[in-house]
């Protein structure tokens, strides 16, 4: 069986570098070759982009330490005592169909699962090392294959979180971090490294179906200018699966090849986190950010800081009204479970979103930029105000040069009244607003707004 993957996976490598990608014609056969987005590719953008929500997930046998997905590196653990922990690495409690059903309970229409993270271990079955799922732990179940199944069968996309570092290999290459793991300082060889990453990369496109994205992190452990060589990761993955979305947390502008952009802890255009500072906000490519549900994440047996609903809601109305989706963490426990406060998150986000997804799904970023008060979002001649914190009961909305024939509450449906001149809209709310989300609908006469 091993041999006849091998097989597989060596000849679909071999074809995807060779056959200039004939699956998707990705690349140009130039020396210079330039990425032109297949149709496959364009579509999965568009449903992306349309998504608004997506969960992700950090998981892995550092959850049970209980201290982050960064233990290894950050109690100089040694490396090869760590890798025991797969050893004993049995979450009786995981069942990929529940975590899916609750997180499209949630609203969300995307799961981003850590297939392999800085700590090396990969949650599927690889030909390409032992130190994996089916080989080191006795779960011995493939994770990847049975969350793909689940994700196929409830109509979620699966993305696939992939680090570029590896704090365990030897072949690796030495970055800032992981130097306390005992491993021998660096050789520069880093040729077997690459090709193990080739192989894994084929394998998650090879064996579980259709992967809505690839999820790069790591990238910024190394000096400016260290060549990755994306130029040949991302034509492989593009080859292998064109409508699979290459995103890159190197915390830049999004490079060639990649078909999203991805911000930390940031919501697009914001530097709070410090991660964003050496990012513009792509006008051509969907955006995303991600956020930890919690203060971390990988599972922290002391998180005690769970962001509230309303906080959560808050951030994805913040990120939709920036044109982006909001990828928000959960760290399963060392069972396999996920925690309660994630559950109880999922579910009151769902119950929201079922009333209100409508004004965040499919919609772009709305004509008012982001305000104190605030959020826009627009589908069509709809024009969206998500009112998340005002001390008044009225809104002045600087819209110029448009009419507006309709204002509505969405919460409560009532009509509102207005009053419109050249230099906006005065909104009267009959209510000071204290709901999570007071959301008023606007009906455009047209859909142009200067
Ligand atoms: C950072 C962290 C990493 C985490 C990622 C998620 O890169 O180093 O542990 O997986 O953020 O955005």
């Amino acid at each position: 069986m091993g041999k006849i993957f091998f097989a597989i996976n060596i000849l679909l490598i071999f074809s995807a570098l060779t056959a200039g990608n004939a699956a998707g014609q990705a690349y140009s056969g130039h020396e210079e070759a330039r990425y032109v987005p297949t149709e496959a590719n364009l579509a999965s953008r568009q449903e992306f982009r349309e998504a608004g929500l997506g969960i992700f997930i950090h998981w892995g046998v550092y959850s049970m330490l209980g201290d982050g997905e960064w233990v290894l590196n950050n109690q100089d653990i040694d490396y090869k005592e760590y890798a025991k922990l797969a050893g004993g690495f049995c979450p009786a409690g995981f069942d990929a169909e529940e975590w899916v059903k609750a997180i499209k309970g949630s609203g969300a229409k995307y799961i981003c699962f850590t297939a392999r993270h800085h700590d090396g271990f990969s949650m599927f079955g690889s030909e390409y090392t032992d130190y994996d799922i089916t080989d080191a732990a006795p779960f011995g179940r493939d994770i990847v294959k049975e969350l793909a199944e689940a994700c196929h069968k409830e109509g979620l996309r699966l993305h696939l979180y992939y680090s570029l570092i590896d704090w365990g290999r030897e072949d690796a290459p030495r970055g800032r971090t992981g130097r306390g793991t005992g491993r021998p300082e660096g050789s520069t060889d880093t040729t077997a490294y690459f090709k193990f990453m080739k192989g894994q990369l084929t394998e998650l496109l090879g064996n579980y179906g259709e992967i809505g994205a690839i999820w790069f992190d790591g990238d910024w452990d190394m000096p400016e200018g260290y060549d990755w060589r994306y130029d040949e990761l991302y034509p492989l993955i593009h080859g292998l699966q064109p409508g699979c979305l290459i995103g890159n947390n190197h915390h830049r502008n999004p490079i060639e090849g990649e078909d999203i952009q991805i911000f930390e802890r940031d919501l697009p255009g914001e530097n709070l986190a410090g991660y964003s500072g050496a990012q513009d906000v792509s006008t051509s490519l969907p955006l995303e950010t991600c956020q930890t549900m919690g203060a971390s994440w990988g599972y922290d047996i002391h998180d005690d800081e769970y962001k509230s609903a309303e906080e959560l809601i808050h951030y994805l109305v913040n990120a939709a009204g920036r044109g982006g989706n909001l990828l928000l963490n959960i760290g399963p426990g060392p069972d396999g479970k996920l925690p309660e406060q994630a559950v109880d998150r999922l579910e009151s986000i769902g119950k929201w979103m079922d009333e209100f997804g409508f004004t965040i799904y499919r919609t772009q970023r709305g004509d008012i930029p982001p305000r104190d008060w605030g959020a826009t979002t627009r589908k069509g001649n709809r024009l969206y105000i998500h009112i998340l914190d005002l001390q008044d009961d009225s809104l002045f909305l600087p819209l110029k040069d448009c009419k507006i024939t309709a204002a509505q509450c969405v919460n409560d449906g009532k009509r509102l009244k207005f009053i419109q001149d050249k230099d906006g809209v005065l909104l009267k709310l009959g209510t000071v607003p204290d709901e999570t989300d007071f959301i008023v609908e606007l009906v455009l006469k047209q859909t142009t707004i200067k």
